[in-house]
């Protein structure tokens, strides 16, 4: 029997599960103002994968490197830490079936605790962090699960209309065995007043939708005098699927 390369387990044979259209916003939502020239004008036209674009490469823990998963300190000094809340953020990326995923790859990237990147495109007045890189990654254990540190990123105004913020968010890309199948989201944070006055998020139609984007405090897996846990599971396909900014337009 064929078989998945990196779980052993039987390649799935089910039912194929249908996007659903009216779960994701559409690509065209004004609010969000670059949206209007960022969504297609024209019929999409579709084009069949390539083998390399399905079946490789797989990622695998050799690449990589120590502390990619602790945002806390991947950039800081030695013996220094980033300033902020901090936060454990776990989840498990799983598919509508709710079987794990495993073997993906999730890389992420947030503001510093002051709502500032470090690009040199972001011109916010709130100071850089220079313990604090604001990147990271890490790949799924055979239940699809994941876990990694940091610090809680703070809102920041962009330039959307008169006086918009964005919610505490950390931006997730997740890929699967192949550079093809690469998927992006954003986690947001339980009880930020700011979630729903975002216009980005204001463009999902479906509030059940939004709030699968939204992690919950899970005290549970919190470690006392340490840290706050955030739960954020990420669901591949269906339903039940997480949100994807990257495929608005179409599959
Ligand atoms: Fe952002």
């Amino acid at each position: 029997m064929a078989s998945d390369r990196l779980s052993n387990r039987p390649v799935e044979t089910g039912p194929f599960f249908q996007r659903d259209r009216n779960w994701h916003p559409p690509a065209l939502t004004p609010g969000y103002k670059t949206s209007v020239l960022r969504s297609p004008q024209r019929a999409l036209i579709s084009f069949d994968n390539t083998l390399s674009e399905t079946a490789g490469p797989v990622f695998g823990h050799a690449m990589l490197g120590e502390g990619d998963n602790d945002l806390i300190h991947n950039f800081a000094s030695p013996g220094e830490a980033a300033l902020g809340e901090r936060i454990i953020v776990y989840g498990r990326v799983i598919d509508e079936r709710g079987v794990g995923v495993p073997g993906a790859l999730l890389e992420f990237w947030q503001a510093n605790a002051g709502g500032r990147y470090r690009h040199k495109k972001d011109g916010y007045l709130a100071p850089l962090d220079p313990n604090f890189g604001g990147c990271g990654r890490t790949i799924t254990g055979g239940d699809g699960g994941y876990a990694f540190r940091s610090i809680k990123p703070g809102p920041y105004p962009w330039p959307n209309g008169p006086n918009d913020w964005r919610p505490s968010h950390i931006h997730f890309s997740v890929f699967g065995h192949g550079f093809a199948q690469r998927l992006i989201t954003q986690m947001y944070f339980e009880g930020d007043p700011l979630i729903w006055r975002c216009p980005i998020v204001r463009g999902i139609p479906d509030r059940a939708a939004i709030e699968q984007l939204i992690a919950a405090v899970d005290m549970e897996a919190t470690i006392p005098m340490d840290a706050r846990a955030f739960k954020f599971d990420i669901v591949l396909r269906g339903r039940r699927s997480t949100m994807f900014e990257n495929r608005l337009e179409g599959n």
